[in-house]
């Protein structure tokens, strides 16, 4: 195992585009980071340049705290982990693990390779199914035996791109919660990258943003989430997404297109002298005024609701606004690069189930303002973001993810010790 360091990474391609500008990154030994943004942001190019398929322009390189730019490929040590359409359907789940160890010929002997591969079939729990073909096995199954390819080699890490995004969404969530659990298992350094923010916040310890070849933010999936550092990041994670409406400012009141928020100390500081600045707030902070407990705190305020979504668990309410031209034009920007659906001026709120908001209701609704994001229209920086919340988030992610380490592998200890215990009761059964 191994820790990744990138620094200052820079990839033009031989067209002279720059595909990533300078990337800063340090996945630790162990760590699960997620690479993230929208098609074309550089994602694959930094992972094939960490595995050494492509050249790396500038800046270095280090596994394992070595420099390592101008190694070979097989010379770095890592496994690039693919999806179940590189499994050989003529071949064994055995042979297929075994498949790396028999390329490298000569290196290991017939009782290695058989070793190593039930030490991986145990682990992926593939024991009993080593004689099948990979035809007749579950999705989750396929994952593991791709998995134990990577793991029979014993690369220091493991590094994915886009494994899951040809699956359909029930056997995605099976396969992301299956990669999840080995990883924790087999606490092997991983760098994996998706478009997917889903996949972004439940698989890593960390999630790295990037957008046209910069980082934006790296930080815990909460943090991401709670503090983000700008309107990229604030869009890009969570579903249904951040709402933004632009807030103008005047005489002591921050103007949102359906409700007015008197400047409390901590808007009026973020604001400044600003005019004109872009609200953000999550769609499930937004409550049915009739529902709040006491509403002293928050603001209330009456919406024509344009449809509504019962779900069960929840209700959907989509509020159309008008919007201010500047604003408008930054955010459909954003759209764009979010691969959105342009629906930037509707805002959804996500009420409890038990709402009785309709369709075509002017619903009072309600909202907390200490939830309210600030964003600077021109620098898109959030100008809420509180540092010091923020170190809090990711020093209490970092200390869970610690805590379940050392679970999974306590875990494991006790199990393996159990089966050892089993193998030489009946070893002496046997005598
Ligand atoms: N071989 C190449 N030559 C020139 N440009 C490339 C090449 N491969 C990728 N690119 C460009 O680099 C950018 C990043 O590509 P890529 O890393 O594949 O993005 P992602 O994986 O995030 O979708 C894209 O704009 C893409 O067109
Ligand atoms: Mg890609």
């Amino acid at each position: 195992m191994a820790s990744i360091v990138l620094k200052d990474i820079v990839k033009k391609y031989g067209d002279g585009f720059p595909a990533v500008k300078g990337v800063s990154l340090e996945i630790a030994d162990g760590e699960f980071m997620i690479l993230v943004g929208p098609s074309g942001c550089g994602k694959s190019t930094l992972l094939r340049m960490i595995v050494g398929l492509e050249d790396i322009t500038d800046g270095d390189l280090e596994i394992g705290g070595r420099r390592v730019n101008e190694k070979a490929p097989r010379d770095r040590n890592l496994a690039m982990v693919f999806q179940n359409y590189a499994l050989y359907p003529h071949l064994t789940v055995f042979e297929n693990i075994a498949f790396p160890l028999r390329l490298a010929k000569g290196t290991f002997s017939q009782d290695e390779v058989r070793r190593r591969v039930e030490a991986a079939a145990d682990t992926l729990e593939l024991r009993e199914h080593l004689d099948r073909k990979p035809a007749n096995l579950s999705g989750g199954q396929r994952q593991r035996v791709a998995m134990g390819r990577a793991i029979v080699r014993q690369a220091d890490a493991f590094l994915f791109d886009e494994p899951l995004s040809n699956l359909d969404a029930k056997l995605r969530g099976q396969m992301r919660t299956e990669i999840a659990r080995m990883q924790r298992r087999l606490g092997t350094t991983t760098v994996y990258v998706t478009h997917d923010q889903t996949e972004a916040m439940t698989l890593g310890d960390r999630v790295a943003v990037l957008r046209k070849g910069e980082l934006q933010q790296v930080a815990s999936p909460r943090g991401l989430y709670e503090q983000p550092v700008n309107l990229f990041v604030a869009g890009f994670i969570g579903s249904p997404p951040m709402n933004f409406v632009p807030g103008e400012v005047r005489d002591d009141v921050l103007h949102l297109p359906f409700a007015d928020v008197p400047l409390d100390d901590r808007l009026r500081s973020v604001v400044g002298d600003r005019r004109l600045v872009i609200v953000g707030f999550r769609p499930e902070h937004v409550e049915d005024a009739a529902l709040v407990e006491d509403g002293s705190r928050g603001v209330a305020f009456r919406a024509d609701i344009d449809v509504t979504e019962w779900l069960g668990s929840e209700l959907y309410a989509y509020i159309p606004f008008e919007t201010n031209p500047e604003v408008a034009k930054k955010l459909e920007e954003l759209d764009r690069e979010l691969d959105g659906e342009g629906l930037r001026s509707q805002v959804v709120a996500v009420l409890s189930s038990e709402s009785r908001v309709r369709d075509g209701d002017t619903a009072e609704l309600w909202i907390d303002p200490a939830r309210l994001l600030v964003f600077d229209p021109e620098s898109s920086e959030n100008l809420t973001r509180d540092e010091e919340a923020a170190r809090r988030i990711d020093a209490e992610t970092e200390e869970e993810r610690r805590a379940a380490l050392e679970r999974a592998q306590r875990r494991e200890a006790a199990s393996g010790g159990a089966e050892d215990r089993e193998r030489s009761a009946s070893a002496r059964g046997a005598a």
